[in-house]
């Protein structure tokens, strides 16, 4: 029997993922079960769960220590691993945009470049240069409005989600990079090597995430 191990991402998807796979007729209860247990089975022995950072869904995945896994689009983005994205899930609908006071503030003297602080420098260095940009990235862990507010920087290229946080520190999305919503990324020599097994469940969360199942 083939096992197939899923890595989810622990926090704000994991419940819709959770929700999406019992639906495909997978029990799991024990993912469900508040502990702080990291590997779970489902009762058929058939799946196994692993709950990983989001941040780290690509690198499990792509490292084949889990077939499959969900996860947002924008730490794919960020990763930029090879992996097969196989659906949109649908859910943790949200834009990766570049965001900042609505008005054209100065720079400090002796600040040449456009200075951006994010959570994702791989995308914020990417979208820059296919404008020709050179630019100043500022990684942040967290907060990254704080930024502007303190300048720090000049913009902030981050998620925008109800657009809250913005509107609460006073700054404003000046362009979008991208739709982001959560994905099924499979591993590609899993797709060869255990394509019996994983196909079927990826037809399965596709019809489900669909509406037909
Ligand atoms: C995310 C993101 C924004 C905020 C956007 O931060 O980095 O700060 O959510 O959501 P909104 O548009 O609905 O206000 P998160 O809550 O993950 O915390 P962090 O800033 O500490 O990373």
């Amino acid at each position: 029997m083939n096992v197939i191990t899923l890595a989810l991402a622990k926090g704000r998807l994991a419940e819709q993922a959770i929700d999406i796979i019992t639906r495909c007729g997978i029990d799991c209860s024990s993912v469900q079960n508040p502990s702080r247990k990291l590997v779970h089975e489902d009762p058929t022995g058939r799946f196994r769960f692993i709950l990983v950072k989001p941040a780290d869904v690509p690198i499990y995945v792509a490292r084949g220590v889990a077939d499959a896994g969900v996860v947002g689009k924008d730490t794919l983005m960020e990763a930029n691993l090879p992996l097969y994205e196989m659906l949109d899930l649908g859910f943790g609908q949200c834009r990766m945009c570049v965001a900042g006071f609505p008005d054209k503030r100065e720079r400090p003297i002796g600040v040449s470049n456009l200075r951006v602080a994010t959570k994702y420098p791989n995308i914020a260095r990417n979208w820059y240069a296919r404008k020709g940009e050179t630019i100043d990235i500022i990684p942040l862990s967290g907060s990254v409005e704080l930024g502007p507010l303190v300048g720090l920087s000049d913009v902030i290229v981050d998620i925008v989600e109800s657009g809250s946080t913005l509107k609460a520190n006073g700054l404003v999305v000046l362009e979008e990079i991208a739709p982001l919503s959560a994905r099924l990324v499979v591993n590609q020599t899993s797709l060869k090597v255990k394509g019996d097994a994983l196909r079927p469940w990826i037809d399965q969360m596709a019809a489900v995430v669909e509406g037909k199942a």
